[in-house]
């Protein structure tokens, strides 16, 4: 029988010092859309353990910053990552970054999954939507939002909410995507940020 350390991702995770394996989904995303280009500071929710950030790290420059927020702690400091272990409901950034811009705002947050499709879908929909009131509110106009959703009735609802903030949406299930899992990502890109 196969095991779960066998998949060869994981196996890859390891061997780059990435702290997951959902640094390939971010990496295949930024391959195909050219996320990271000219991107100097990053919001990144639902961050632990923290792959993401570290694929952050090596594409933004040396004055760049990476807050990273998550409930369960990050594998690793670094002096461009500004952590916060908190929930992301009533986030506030104004402390942190001023008058700083965030160019990209990422949430690869899930809820702790219990195998109930309805209660799966219905809890990714609402931390999406928490990710989504996050970006609109502190990206910068013309910014570019990518967002984790769990395929179901909801899907159509939260483009459609995508659609009305960013100039374009496109959805992507990146190739290290485990076969059974139902997430999907949507990229949005052009925030129209209203006055
Ligand atoms: C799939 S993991 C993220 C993996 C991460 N992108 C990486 O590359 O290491 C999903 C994360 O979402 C976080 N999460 C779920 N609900 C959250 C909330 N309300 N606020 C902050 N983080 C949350 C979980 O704690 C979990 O660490």
């Amino acid at each position: 029988m196969r095991k779960w350390n066998d998949d060869p991702f994981t196996k890859k995770a390891k061997k780059e010092n990435y702290e997951a394996r959902s640094v390939y989904k971010l990496e295949e995303i930024d391959k195909r859309e050219r996320v990271m280009t000219g991107v100097t500071n990053v919001l990144d929710l639902g961050a632990a353990p923290g792959s993401w950030t570290q694929y952050c790290l090596k594409k933004i420059p040396a004055q760049g910053k990476v807050i990273a927020v998550d409930l369960a702690p990050l594998g690793f400091s670094h002096p461009q990552v500004i952590f916060l272990q908190e929930s992301i409901e009533g986030l506030d950034l104004a402390p942190i970054i001023g008058s700083a811009q965030i160019d990209l705002v990422l949430s690869d947050m899930a809820p702790k999954t219990t195998g109930v499709h309805d209660t799966d879908v219905a809890r990714s929909f609402d931390l999406a939507s928490l990710a989504l009131e996050s970006a609109k509110r502190f990206l910068k106009p013309g910014g570019i939002f990518i967002v984790k959703l769990f395929m179901g009735d909801s899907f159509e609802e939260y483009r459609a909410l995508l659609r009305s903030s960013f100039e374009q949406v496109r959805i992507l299930r990146p190739e290290s995507t485990r076969k059974h899992s139902r997430e999907v990502f949507f990229v949005a890109k052009g925030f129209k940020k209203s006055p």
